[in-house]
């Protein structure tokens, strides 16, 4: 077990399943016992710098904060910062780690988060780094999976949708390779999973994978069903995202052929991919998906910041 204590998280490659293990384990003992770990932050500060769009990780991170009793600062966008004024992402780490405890950094590059790590005197988490990672996301959608199927080995597990871009699914990707599962990765041509994320999964040999364009074909197999949005604000041509922006749709006519106890998962925001007649039917956990963030983010704080023995 490599402890978390004072430790960055930069990628999901960094966890072993035993560490994976320990931080589901304490995400749940946060869960049941809120009330004996509300004050274990207090006089500690976690700055959120970031410079893309976000609702539910930046607002979960300052919720998980300020529910163990810490409290938060930063921004939530870099048109309201220095960087406005041209100042270097090096530059504003050095600063912000002079006021706070913790970073959370989401930025538009893809190895933001190493980089600001080598400027950084306390802890960097990344919330999203380009089109490469988001290794808290693919926390707490382990700890969805986990607790909504009750296991994650043996399951057939389908990410659908932008495996090129997505960052979410990368980072999910690399922490199944921890896990038996069979994996079906489903997406247009244009919008395969890269190569860098396929080669890590076959060399740890844990997975069964399946890349396939049929979305009807496959869903019918499926125990979790992740889909995700096209990014859009990643397509260096715009033609080639018209060609695909509709690509996949989750919609009612689909429910029937889906089997009984599949659980339909979306690290969110949905633009068309999932109709929102399906929102209540039991099979929807999205919603679900972004309590359970809430979870996972106590646990990730708590451990980076050593006060969970
Ligand atoms: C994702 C992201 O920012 O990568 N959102 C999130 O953090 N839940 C997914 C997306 O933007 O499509």
């Amino acid at each position: 077990m490599t402890s978390l204590e004072g430790n960055d998280i930069i990628s999901a490659k960094q966890f072993s399943r035993e560490d994976l293990e320990y931080l589901l384990d304490w995400a749940i003992k946060i869960e049941q016992n809120k009330k004996k770990y509300s004050e274990c932050m207090k006089g500690k500060i976690m700055g959120t710098l970031f410079y893309e769009p976000s609702t539910r990780t930046r607002l979960s991170f300052e919720s998980a904060m300020l529910r163990l009793g810490g409290s938060v600062t930063g921004f939530s966008s870099a048109t309201v910062s220095s960087v406005k004024k041209g100042e270097t992402l090096a530059d504003t780490i050095r600063t912000v780690s002079n006021y706070t405890d913790l970073i959370v950094l989401r930025h538009n590059k893809d190895g933001s988060a190493t980089h600001a790590a080598r400027f950084s005197d306390v802890p960097v988490i990344n919330a999203g780094s380009g089109s490469g990672e988001h290794p808290t996301q693919s926390l707490l959608d382990l700890l969805t999976i986990q607790l909504e199927c009750g296991k994650v080995d043996g399951l057939n597990i389908g990410l659908i949708g932008d495996l090129k871009f997505g960052r979410t699914v990368h980072s999910l990707t690399y922490l199944l390779a921890n896990y038996d599962v069979n994996l079906y990765l489903i997406s247009p041509h244009i919008l395969k999973m890269q190569n860098r994320v396929m080669d890590y999964v076959q060399r740890k040999g844990n997975v069964n994978i399946n890349e396939t364009t049929d979305f009807l074909e496959t869903i019918p197999k499926l125990d979790v069903i992740y889909m995700t949005r096209i990014q859009k604000e990643r397509f260096p041509d715009p033609e080639e995202y018209e060609q695909v922006k509709d690509v996949f749709k989750f919609e009612k006519k689909h429910i029937s052929i889906l089997k009984p106890n599949a659980k339909i998962m979306h690290p969110l925001p949905r633009v068309n991919e999932i109709s929102p007649e399906i929102d209540n039917i039991p099979n929807a956990i999205y919603f679900k998906q972004t309590y359970y963030g809430l979870m996972m983010r106590k646990a990730v704080i708590g451990l980076v910041m050593g006060v969970f023995k």
